[in-house]
């Protein structure tokens, strides 16, 4: 089986696309929720009843109201901007955040989509996800079009919960590895992926966790595993989800050797991404 085909016109206005992206990254500083966007509507596939994956469907308002994409739809036009000052602790003016509580995620692809209305929602997050990670100094990803859109979104409960799963050794492993094998994503391709962590920061008012995981959330580099190794830092955050990395045996040496080496992340993550990006798309 081969991917589905699109034409040279579709191709074009992928190109398009890709650069309307990039100016709306930089613009509005926003990659890191592009990211989590384009993950969250990848990550509910499941590789035994072939449902969910990147379909579009976290336009849903019922998926968007799940509690692992709180902030999704509530994003912003200033998003990185507003959170890296925060981060710096400079102050900001109020009106920031009334901008930022009526402009979603979404809503700032929506400008794209008005622009270029041949592409599927399901091509245009995954786009915007290959986007953030390349304009953040991150690897380039291989981009295959031809998505099809979905109006049924998967119950709730598919993405891991940074909270969940911990077992009796205090190791929450058990809960990525049900959650990414369900995708038919390797160990391997669960620590490249955990890696996206090296952009963005947890939002209390979201999450409930808060702060950065990297001195720099704007910048897409290694940083994440080698902060990941030096153990709590004051101001960055850790999840359970991302102690399991360490905890577990078939993941500590790929933590050990990504933070020691950029080019293997870059080369792993490259690939671990497009695979996410094209769950229920090609052939696993
Ligand atoms: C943010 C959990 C995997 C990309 C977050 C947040 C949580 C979380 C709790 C904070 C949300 C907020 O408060 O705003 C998890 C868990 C994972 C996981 C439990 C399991 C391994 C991934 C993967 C990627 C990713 C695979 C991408 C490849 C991001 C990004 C942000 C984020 C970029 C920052 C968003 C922002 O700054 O607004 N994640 N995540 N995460 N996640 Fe994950």
């Amino acid at each position: 089986m081969a991917f589905p085909v699109v034409d040279a016109d579709y191709l074009k206005e992928i190109d398009k696309a890709r650069r309307d992206l990039r100016a709306l990254i930089a613009y509005k500083n926003c990659a890191p929720i592009m990211l989590r966007l384009a993950w969250h509507d990848a990550g509910t596939y499941d590789k035994s009843t072939k449902t969910g994956g990147p379909n579009g469907s976290i336009r849903n308002d019922e998926e968007l109201a799940h509690g692992a994409n709180s902030g999704l739809k509530i994003a912003l036009s200033f998003c990185g901007q507003v959170s890296f000052r925060r981060f710096l602790g400079f102050s900001f003016p109020v009106a920031l955040w009334i901008v930022e509580l009526n402009v979603s995620s979404i809503a700032l692809l929506e400008e794209v989509k008005a622009k270029r209305p041949k592409i599927t929602y399901a091509d245009l997050f995954q786009l915007a996800g290959v986007v953030a990670v390349e304009v953040t100094g991150g690897p380039t990803i291989d981009f295959v079009p031809g998505r099809k859109d979905s109006k049924v979104s998967p119950k709730e409960g598919r993405l891991p919960d940074a909270k969940q799963g911990i077992n009796a050794f205090k190791v929450s492993s058990p809960h990525l590895k049900d959650v990414f094998y369900r995708m038919g994503l390797s160990d391997k391709e669960i620590v490249a992926l955990s890696g996206g962590h090296t952009l963005g920061r947890a939002h209390p008012e979201r999450s409930g966790f808060d702060g950065p995981w990297t001195k720099e959330p704007l910048k897409f580099d290694n940083s994440y595993f080698v902060e990941l190794l030096k153990g709590e830092t004051e101001g960055l955050l850790k999840l359970p989800t991302d102690n399991a990395l360490l905890d577990d045996p078939a993941f500590r040496p790929f933590v050990e050797l990504y933070a020691k080496d950029e080019d293997a992340f870059f080369k792993d993550y490259a690939a671990a991404h497009k695979r996410l990006s094209e769950l229920g798309f090609t052939p696993a």
